[in-house]
């Protein structure tokens, strides 16, 4: 290409992207000062376009796992690998997603008070639960259908749990059975319960469950009524696929966890979650008992043979009844901010959750837990464990297994930095004196 033909291209292109930034084509502030670099000489229009160029390309989509600096650059992945309807289940919260964005805000409220001159050449980031011991205290909470995020589903998702050392939890509406995913994991996965309207249902799904040898059936106690997901049904709408293909006429009911009755529902939505293989469905109109109260807790903890913990418990009342009632372990959680819109984050429930317990049982909290520091800052507020849904989400979505090994690696690391630069050096030694939590304005 001779040196005219370049300067015409280099101009036609320059002039196209000013034409298309609605600031440097204003007459703003920002596009004089340009206008006077480019007639000073100070920037030439090819320097500009080698600006922009690296200014997009910094911008950029992760094509890989190794290009990531953090776990949201796999969200923006995930969104470019799924179709609409997908990443919407997934981003969705309910009414205005208010109460996901607490779950991220409320960890901005908490500072961490790094100590000095500690020896932490050897940190131990391990921690154990009912016995067994976990490489970092971090877990993968539940997801349901992980196959519509990716084809390694579940099963890439324990692959991923097995290669890093990390507990994994699969939810009755896994799209790979308890049995796969032991075999996949090579060791225990703890057990999800949507235990149906109907008691023989839920009560099989555990049976199965403990026979395949899971250690621990993990009750969800938050989604009794369905939910408003507004961001997936807005979703939904966008997206022109056809998806009767695979979702038949219970989409929408069945994303709130209430198929619709009448429309063959509970059936078809059963038909790609191994863990209803088998059983009567005739009498289940959704995953969810509308009638669960705590003498369901007791009738289902003379039930369970293994350890059981509620997920979805954040007040300090319902941690003491759970106590009472014979409970294992708890789960601080708001689904992610997907059942109710409360507008409460559950770091900030965490504290009362953890005075309730009194140290009698292990509180696992989740909900917007997005860096190695949020990790600290839960473990300084009691939490023995944490749990993330979303983040190991889009990295199987985006990348499968080795997305999701990378969203724990980068979570490892970060915790590993911020135990080290605030000076301890085990997971135990995280205490309450480390953090400081500013109160909320209001
Ligand atoms: C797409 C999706 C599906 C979920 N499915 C289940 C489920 O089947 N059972 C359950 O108890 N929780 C489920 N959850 C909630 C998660 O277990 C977890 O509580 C929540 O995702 C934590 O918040 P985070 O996504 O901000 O990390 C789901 C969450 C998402 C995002």
């Amino acid at each position: 290409m001779d040196r005219t033909t370049d300067q015409i291209k280099t101009r036609r292109k320059f002039l196209q992207i000013l034409s298309a930034s609605p600031l440097l084509a204003s007459p703003s502030l920002l596009a004089r000062s340009f206008s006077h670099l480019l007639a000073t000489g100070e920037v030439t229009e090819k320097k500009f376009l080698d600006w922009f160029d690296s200014f997009q390309h910094s911008d950029e989509v992760i094509s890989s796992p190794d290009q990531a600096l953090e776990v949201l650059d796999f969200e923006a992945a995930a969104r470019k690998a799924l179709p609409p309807a997908h990443f919407g289940f997934l981003a969705t919260g309910v009414d205005d997603d208010g109460t996901v964005r607490a779950n991220r805000e409320g960890y901005s409220r908490i500072q961490i008070r790094a100590r000095r001159l500690v020896d932490v050449e050897n940190v131990d980031m391990s921690v154990s639960l009912f016995g067994t011991k976990w490489n970092t205290p971090i877990v993968l909470s539940p997801v349901s259908s992980e196959k519509a995020f990716h084809p390694d589903g579940e099963v890439g998702l324990a692959k991923a749990a097995r290669t890093t050392g990390h507990l994994m939890m699969l939810s009755t509406a896994a799209t790979t059975s308890i049995e796969d995913a032991i075999g996949a994991r090579g060791g225990p996965v703890w057990q999800q319960l949507y235990p149906t309207n109907v008691w023989d249902v839920g009560r099989a799904i555990v049976k199965r469950a403990e026979a395949a040898g899971s250690p621990a059936i993990v009750l969800t106690v938050d989604l009794q009524e369905g939910s408003n997901r507004e961001t997936l049904f807005r979703a939904q709408r966008v997206d022109k696929r056809e998806c009767s293909v695979c979702h038949q006429s219970s989409y929408t009911g069945a994303a709130q966890g209430r198929p619709r009755s009448g429309s063959g529902g509970f059936a078809q939505y059963a038909a790609k979650r191994p863990m209803f293989d088998g059983l009567d469905l005739s009498k289940v109109t959704g995953t969810h008992a509308a009638d669960m109260n705590w003498d369901y807790v007791k009738r289902l903890r003379d039930t369970v043979t293994v350890k059981l913990l509620l997920k979805g418990i954040v007040t300090r009342e319902d941690a003491q009844l759970a106590v009472e009632h014979g409970v294992d372990g708890l789960m601080v959680s708001n689904h992610g901010g997907r059942a109710e819109e409360t507008l409460r984050s559950t770091i900030e429930c965490l504290p009362e959750v953890t005075e309730g317990v009194a140290g009698r049982i292990p509180v696992i909290v989740d909900g917007g837990i997005r860096r190695g520091t949020d990790v600290f800052k839960a473990l300084a507020l009691g939490a023995t464990t944490v749990g993330i849904g979303r983040p190991h989400a889009w990295g199987l979505a985006a990348f499968g297994q080795a997305g999701a090994e990378a969203i724990l690696e980068i979570l490892r690391r970060e915790l590993l930095t911020i135990m080290r630069q605030a000076g301890t050096t085990s997971v135990d030694k995280i205490i309450r004196s480390y953090v400081v939590v500013r109160p909320s304005e209001s």
